[in-house]
């Protein structure tokens, strides 16, 4: 590491120079770090002005790819999936997934409430009053809030959406002086973190005056005004049945058999947390694919996934199975707070495309879509894990990526995918049919 004093300014320089002072003091080949960082910006400047404009002190780009799963049969309408990831196997286990299903009637989907939720935490402490009494204040003056959100709710109100409730909540069980002012939102087809912050705010300031103009009962201290990502009450579900009869996987498994184990393996993820993490993620693999390459936020769906996950006090599996009389039941439940307008989804072009490719949906339509990713997800993850196990799939995947590493030529990679076509793929199996290749002693024609 070379010694580097810490700069001043640096958010002012322009992006030249940014880049200029960072491949000097950070790279050891700067012209070749400059022209790779160079490489990844969009070739019409004007594009990348967009990009540049997204985040602050943006150099280049970082690309993901970019993929699609067709054929997912949905509430009876077809879609093209867009997932935006880097991992192997995604990808095709969705559109595996989603071939399985079309013959077998589809997924469906539901929104089960858009309820959106934010908080006033406050500190109130005051000898001559009680909870009681700054609850009756609070009821009292309700309509002071409505007014003074008044300006910022117009636009989502004219939209169907607004303030839906205003509740004072005691918390000083929890912590010596805290309440809060819960506040339920719909925010129709956006996420509407920052109207809801906004709300907030205007609502924090009102409060303080309305306890303030009361005189008998003091101050309160307002902490913090913000939204929660943890959304229970904005739900929606995904599921897909068929006659037992009727799974005909295709491993050489029988019916019952593999829906008896498929059944099981969701319960092992619903009793052991060590699963139910690894279950989940395979979930969150379809879900945040299709978050991303939609231009939503995928730290705030993590984080509230995995507290739902965890909501009764002990971390389980999103999704659930269930045998009834001769047929196989399979669904998910997750709160999903998503948007389809603001953000960046009318400005990164990518993410305009990735809408168009869903028929332009509302947020409750997107929500349905991006759930049923998660199931199609979890559902090709647990076939594969009962039938064959995971690697055999994943590493035939994985095969490209080990030989982009090692430098493989177009024809090589053919040669050595034909190679594996029947053989299981190891990181050291790829190596040295590679090194054979390139020595010469592994051939189109040795292999066949
Ligand atoms: C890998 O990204 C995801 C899986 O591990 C999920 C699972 O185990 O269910 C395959």
């Amino acid at each position: 590491m070379k010694e580097v004093t810490p700069i001043s300014g640096f958010s002012k320089l322009s992006k030249e120079a940014k880049m200029e002072w960072l491949i000097q003091n950070f790279t050891g080949e700067p012209d070749t770090a400059l022209n790779m960082l160079k490489g990844y910006w969009h070739q019409q400047p004007e594009v990348q002005k967009l990009h540049d404009e997204f985040i602050e002190n943006t150099i280049s780009n970082y690309y993901l790819p970019f993929g699609v799963a067709p054929n997912f049969l949905i509430n009876n309408e077809l879609y093209a999936i867009p997932l935006a990831i880097e991992e192997s196997s995604v990808v095709a286990a969705a559109a595996k997934a989603a071939n399985f299903w079309l013959e077998r009637g589809g997924f469906k989907a539901e929104v089960l409430g858009m309820t959106k939720v934010g908080h006033v935490h406050f500190i109130w402490n005051n000898d001559a009053a009680t909870a009681v009494d700054l609850i009756h204040l609070f009821e009292d003056k309700k309509q002071r809030f409505f007014d003074a959100t008044d300006d910022i709710t117009k636009n989502m109100r004219q939209r169907g959406g607004g303030i839906l409730a205003l509740d004072l909540v005691d918390k000083t069980h929890a912590e010596p002086d805290y309440y809060q002012i819960e506040v339920k939102f719909d925010t129709r087809d956006s996420m509407g973190a920052n109207f809801i912050n906004s709300c907030l705010e205007a609502i924090a300031k009102e409060w303080k005056s309305i306890v303030s103009e009361a005189q008998n009962l003091g101050d309160v201290t307002v902490v913090m005004s913000i939204l929660s990502n943890f959304t229970p009450e904005c739900l929606v579900r995904a599921s897909v049945s068929c006659k037992i009869d009727d799974i005909n996987e295709g491993s050489g498994i029988g019916n019952q058999e593999f829906a008896d184990k498929f059944v099981r393996a969701i319960r092992i993820a619903s009793v052991e947390p060590y699963r139910a993490v690894t279950h989940n993620k395979g979930i969150m693999n379809g879900i945040d694919s299709v978050i991303i390459a939609t231009g939503n936020d995928f730290r705030a769906t993590e984080a509230c996934a995995h507290a739902f996950a965890a909501k009764d006090g002990r971390y389980t599996s999103l999704t659930h199975g269930e045998i009834r009389g001769d047929e196989f039941h399979f669904w998910l439940e997750l709160p999903l707070s998503i948007g389809t307008v603001g953000g960046i989804t009318s400005l990164h072009p990518m993410v305009k495309f990735a809408h168009e490719l869903l028929g332009n949906p509302s947020a409750e339509e997107l929500m349905k879509i991006i759930a049923v990713a998660g199931l199609a997800q979890n559902f090709s993850a647990v076939r594969s894990l009962i039938t064959s196990g995971i690697q055999k799939g994943h590493m035939k995947m994985h095969l490209l990526n080990i030989l982009n590493q090692l430098e493989a030529t177009e024809e090589e990679k053919k040669i050595i995918v034909e190679y594996f076509k029947d053989k299981v793929v190891s990181y050291s199996a790829t190596v040295e049919a590679f090194s054979k290749v390139r020595g010469g002693a592994l051939s189109q024609k040795s292999n066949s």
